[in-house]
């Protein structure tokens, strides 16, 4: 037993390295106020932190997220977490592959260190706790028995209440190029891919299957955050509530085949999206994943309604 609750032994490969946790995504907005609405609404427990957002899940004292006010919708940057004694060796490993190490931007001093990916979008590394799961989450599915009825009515059902961050998705011009990127600085491993259309990645300490995924755009930006929930219920509800709040747009409810989660994506206020997710993948420190490469058709969904054309449009790099 350890005296530390919450710790997780890192993997047992002796020579493996790597990040443990997406600590952190931040994101840029015109006005702050927007994303307090639209996350609130989501279910998350949106705090003010100055000039700031800090994104919390409720009962979860870890920050998922963060958002600054900036001209235009923008990915500030990613946090990733590693185990204290990795630090120095990721430090020197990401020095090593010549990626030039530069200041943190202003407010967001750490212990760790920074560098811009090849699109010139910030990566920290930094020690923190592991946040990422230590196993496959639970996923609920309720069934009333016979002679009582399932479903409330609407009004007594509580809030949908995401659990966790699982992943997010960004916009790259070179999947393939920023798959070897996020293996040599982060040592994270690919988990499937569709070609040079899109990629998942996962820690090699334990994680969900996609804690980063990367899909093909004309240049950087970012595509949506992923929230765990309980169950397929959960989605629907959480979806109806954004409807019944104005939040009308997005895909779902479906379920992937690549990392096989159950979603729901509604549109944010910036044109990319926030998912509700449930039954994600979980890749066990122990276990190497067979990393496939699939078809198109796999890449998106296995069911669900049509993919809206607006779905992949890339706001930050001036598309649509
Ligand atoms: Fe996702």
């Amino acid at each position: 037993m350890t005296a530390n609750p919450g710790f997780v032994a890192p993997t047992t490969e002796a020579d493996a390295l790597g990040v443990h946790s997406l600590d952190q995504f931040v994101l840029a907005v015109p006005d702050a106020n927007v994303a307090q609405d639209f996350y609130g609404s989501f279910g998350l427990d949106v705090q003010r932190d100055g000039n700031a957002l800090a994104i919390k899940t409720l009962g979860h004292h870890h920050r998922w997220g963060s958002v600054i006010e900036g001209k235009r919708k923008a990915l500030h940057h990613l946090s990733f977490g590693c185990y204290a004694e990795d630090l120095p060796r990721l430090k020197a490993r990401i020095e090593d592959a010549g990626v030039k190490l530069i200041d943190p931007p202003p407010g967001f001093e750490s212990n760790g260190f920074w560098f811009p990916n090849p699109e010139s979008v910030l990566v920290e590394v930094k020690v923190a706790p592991k946040v990422s799961p230590a196993s496959k989450s639970e996923s609920q599915w309720i069934s009333a028995p016979p002679g009582t009825a399932g479903a409330a009515i609407r009004q007594n059902w509580p809030p949908v209440r995401p659990r966790r961050l699982s992943h997010v998705l960004i916009f790259t011009r070179d999947v393939d190029a920023s798959v070897k990127f996020y293996e040599r600085t982060l040592g994270l491993r690919l988990s499937d891919r569709s070609g040079d259309l899109v990629a998942f990645m996962h820690g090699i300490h334990g994680s969900d299957h996609h804690l980063l995924a990367l899909v093909k755009s004309s240049g950087a930006g970012f595509h949506h955050c992923s929230w765990d929930v309980a169950g397929v219920n959960e989605i629907g509800l959480g979806a109806m509530r954004m409807h019944d709040k104005g939040w009308t747009k997005g895909w779902g409810l479906g379920r992937h085949v690549l990392g096989s989660n159950y979603f729901h994506y509604v549109r944010d206020p910036w044109g990319s999206f926030a998912e509700y997710s449930c039954d994600i993948d979980y890749i066990p420190k122990e276990q190497r994943w067979p990393a496939g490469d699939h078809k198109p058709e796999d890449s998106f969904y296995l069911w669900g309604p049509d993919v809206p054309p607006e779905f992949t449009v890339n706001y930050e790099a001036g598309e649509g």
